[in-house]
């Protein structure tokens, strides 16, 4: 995808609103705590289950998952397909352009 780069920033825009149906429940500075979920900065990579102050599912805990973006892309499509017995209460996101802005937003949260 050589034409990728300069569309980012605007992917980034795009996936900085789909975030707002995720914003509910997670939060994008970690300084602030947990809300319902654990904080989604630095996402992109992280090992699931590892925000401290956050008690997690044993299903979430126990996944072993690292949270690339295809990772994430599956898990945001469809929670309860990925880590079976998650307490995240959401249905999933079907549109896969929505899903790829929104990680190109979660790429921007890097600490
Ligand atoms: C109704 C509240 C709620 C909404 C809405 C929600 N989440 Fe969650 N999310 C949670 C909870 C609770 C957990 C922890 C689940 C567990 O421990 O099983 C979680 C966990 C996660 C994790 C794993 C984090 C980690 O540290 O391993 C990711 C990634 C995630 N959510 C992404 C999203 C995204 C992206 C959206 C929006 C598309 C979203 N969530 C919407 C409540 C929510």
């Amino acid at each position: 995808m050589t034409a990728a780069a300069p569309a980012r920033a605007q992917d980034a825009a795009s996936g900085a609103l789909v975030f707002k149906r995720c914003a509910i429940c997670h939060s994008t500075d970690p300084a602030k705590g947990p809300k319902i979920g654990p904080a989604l900065n630095a996402v992109v990579n992280r090992k699931a289950g590892t925000v401290t102050g956050f008690t997690y599912s044993s299903a979430l805990a126990k996944s072993g998952i690292i949270w690339t973006a295809d990772k994430l892309d599956a898990f945001v499509a469809r929670p309860s397909g990925v880590v079976p017995g998650n307490r995240m209460a959401f249905g999933g996101i079907p549109d896969a352009k929505q899903r790829a802005d929104l990680i190109a937003f979660l790429k921007t949260l890097r600490k």
